[in-house]
């Protein structure tokens, strides 16, 4: 599963009046876009994410600045740095990420495959270790 979670380069148009970069659901990253979130004002050396989803694909960019995030399938783990605006981490379902080393200033944009639900959230490393190793939980 670490496998399928990638860097995606995306499309750049650049030009002396400033670069572009666009994406676009279900063309440069495998699912459409049901909700777009971001971080922001977040301090330098500040933690977030420590947890899993059980359905929802992710693709997060650093809009500006700088921060790294480790990836867990719960058998191997594997840190990727974003610091560029036209590339982005693809993140499948069922994979414990954790985002740290955040420059000051820095921004991720995070584009979700469903809205928002608590119940997609799996806050507990024990119990996701226990789903991935497929026991359900228990
Ligand atoms: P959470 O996903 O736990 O933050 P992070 O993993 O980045 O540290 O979300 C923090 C809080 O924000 C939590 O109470 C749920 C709420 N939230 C929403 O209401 N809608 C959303 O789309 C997101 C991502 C979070």
């Amino acid at each position: 599963p670490l496998n399928d979670c990638r860097l995606i380069e995306l499309p750049k148009i650049t030009d002396p009046r400033g670069n572009l970069t666009f994406i676009e659901g279900g063309n440069h990253i495998p699912f459409d876009i049901k909700r777009v979130y971001y971080l922001y004002d977040v301090p330098g050396g500040s933690d977030r994410g420590a947890h899993a989803h059980k359905n929802l694909h992710q693709f997060v960019v650093a809009m500006s600045g700088s921060f790294d995030i480790v990836l867990d399938d719960g058998e191997r783990q594997r840190r990727f740095q974003l610091n560029r605006s036209y590339y982005g981490l693809y993140i499948c379902p069922m994979m414990w990420r954790k985002l740290d080393n955040f420059s000051s200033g820095g921004v991720c944009m995070v584009l979700a495959s469903a809205p928002y639900s608590e119940d997609d959230y799996i806050r507990d490393h024990d119990e996701f270790i226990a789903r991935v190793r497929g026991n359900g939980g228990q």
